[in-house]
C-alpha cells in the first residue's frame, strides 16, 4: 500500500488535471496586478490590451507606473486615439521599442474608428490590428474575453518545454510547443490559466535554478520527473551580436539649448528625437571626415570615453563630441534643419528621448 505521501509525489503525464492545479493555485497565489481582476470577473478589453502592448519586451516592474500614468490620463481607447502621438510617445519615453507606441496609438484610431471603439473579441480580428502579434491577440481573447485561447511567449515555452520534456533546441521547435501548449488549455478561465502561466514562469519555473519544490505542477512535469529541468528549453548556438559604432554631436547653445533632431518616421527608434549623429556602420570613417557630419559648424571636442548601448540586434559604440555655440549658430544643411529642434535643457526630462540618446547627452554634458 502506497502512503499519501509517496501517492501526491507520482509523477503523471500533463492532462486537464494540469490546468486545474494550476488554477487553484492561481486563485491563491495570483500576483496582484493592476491590470487584472480576480474572483472569476474579467477586466475590460482596453486595460488589457495596454497592458499587454506595455509588457511585451518589457517586465511587469518597469510597466506598471507606466500603465497606470496611461490609464488615468487615458481612460479610453477613445481618448487615446484622440491623444496627439508626441504626447503618447513622451509618455512612453524610457518603455523602450518605440514602434509599439506608435502602434498602440495608431490600433486605438483604428478601433475607434473601425469597431466603434470596443476592440474585437476574435484572435484573427485582433491580429489584424496594428501592434497585435499572435501572442497578444491570444493574450486578450482568453483574458479580457474568455477565448480558449493560448497565448505562448518565452515564458510559456520554457514552461511547456519542462512540462513535456522537449529536448528539441529552439527555435525550431516552437511550432511543436505551441501544440503541446493548446493541447493543455482548459476551456473555462482561459484567461486566468493564461496568467497562471505567466506568473508560474515569472516567479517559479524561472530560466536558472527554477523553485520546483514550490511548483503547483511538478507532479505533470516530465523534465523533473527525468531530473533535465535545468537544461531545458535547449538551445541552438547563438550569434554573436555585431558592433556598431558613429559619432554624435552633442551641440549646447550658450543660452542653454541643447540640438536634438527627429529620427526619420520608419526604422529603428522611429520617429523619435535624437542627438544628431552619424549613420551607424561596422566602422568608424578617418575622425576628420565623420566631423564634418556636424550639425553646425563649431570648435568640436571629444568628450573623453564612449557610451555603450545594447540593441536587441546590434552593441552600439558612440563616441560623443562636444561644443558649445553661439544662439545665432545656422545649422549646416546635411544636419536636415527641418527636423531639428533646440530643446531648453531643463525640459530634456519631458520630452520623448530613448534611453540611449539620454545616455549619449548625459555623456556629452557631464561636467569634465
Ligand atoms: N506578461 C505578459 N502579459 C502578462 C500578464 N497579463 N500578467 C503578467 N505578466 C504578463
Amino acid at each position: 500500500m502506497q502512503t499519501v505521501a509517496q501517492e501526491q509525489l507520482e509523477f503523471r503525464l500533463p492532462g486537464p488535471q494540469t490546468a486545474k492545479s494550476l488554477l487553484d493555485w492561481y486563485d491563491r497565489e495570483a500576483r496582484d496586478l493592476p491590470w487584472r481582476r480576480h474572483g472569476g470577473r474579467r477586466p475590460n478589453a482596453y486595460k488589457v490590451w495596454l497592458s499587454e502592448i506595455m509588457l511585451q519586451q518589457t517586465t511587469v516592474k518597469a510597466v506598471i507606473p507606466y500603465y497606470e500614468t496611461f490609464l488615468k490620463r487615458w481612460p479610453t481607447v477613445t481618448k487615446l486615439a484622440e491623444a496627439p502621438l508626441d504626447d503618447v510617445l513622451a509618455a512612453w519615453a524610457g518603455l523602450g521599442y518605440y514602434s509599439r507606441a506608435r502602434n498602440l496609438h495608431r490600433c486605438a484610431q483604428v478601433v475607434v474608428a473601425e469597431h466603434g471603439g470596443k476592440f474585437p473579441r476574435e484572435e484573427a480580428a485582433l491580429r489584424a490590428l496594428p501592434g497585435i502579434g499572435p501572442y497578444t491577440a491570444a493574450a486578450i481573447a482568453s483574458i479580457a474575453f474568455g477565448a480558449a485561447a493560448t497565448p505562448v511567449d518565452g515564458n510559456i515555452e520554457r514552461v511547456m518545454a519542462r512540462l513535456f520534456a522537449v529536448e528539441e533546441p529552439m527555435p525550431s521547435a516552437k511550432g511543436r510547443i505551441r501544440k503541446l501548449a493548446a493541447s493543455l488549455t482548459p476551456p473555462e478561465r482561459a484567461g486566468d490559466y493564461a496568467q497562471a502561466l505567466m506568473d508560474l514562469g515569472a516567479t517559479i519555473c524561472t530560466p536558472k535554478r527554477p523553485s520546483c519544490l514550490m511548483c503547483p505542477i511538478q507532479r505533470d512535469c516530465t523534465a523533473r520527473a527525468e531530473g533535465i529541468e535545468s537544461t531545458l528549453p535547449m538551445r541552438g548556438a547563438k550569434p554573436e551580436r555585431p558592433v556598431r559604432v558613429g559619432l554624435a554631436f552633442v551641440a549646447l547653445r550658450e543660452d542653454g539649448y541643447v540640438l536634438l533632431r527627429r529620427r526619420p518616421e520608419s526604422g529603428l527608434l522611429g520617429g523619435m528625437l535624437e542627438v544628431p549623429s552619424t549613420d551607424w556602420r561596422d566602422t568608424l570613417p578617418p575622425i576628420k571626415e565623420a566631423l564634418r557630419a556636424a550639425p553646425v559648424s563649431a570648435d568640436w571636442w571629444a568628450v573623453p570615453g564612449s557610451v555603450v548601448h545594447v540593441f536587441t540586434h546590434f552593441r552600439l559604440e558612440v563616441q560623443v563630441y562636444r561644443a558649445i555655440v553661439p544662439v545665432e549658430s545656422t545649422l549646416t544643411f546635411w544636419a536636415d534643419p527641418q527636423r531639428c529642434q533646440w530643446v531648453p535643457r531643463r525640459d530634456l526630462d519631458r520630452v520623448a528621448l530613448p534611453s540611449v540618446m539620454r545616455k549619449l547627452i548625459a555623456h556629452g554634458l557631464k561636467e569634465q
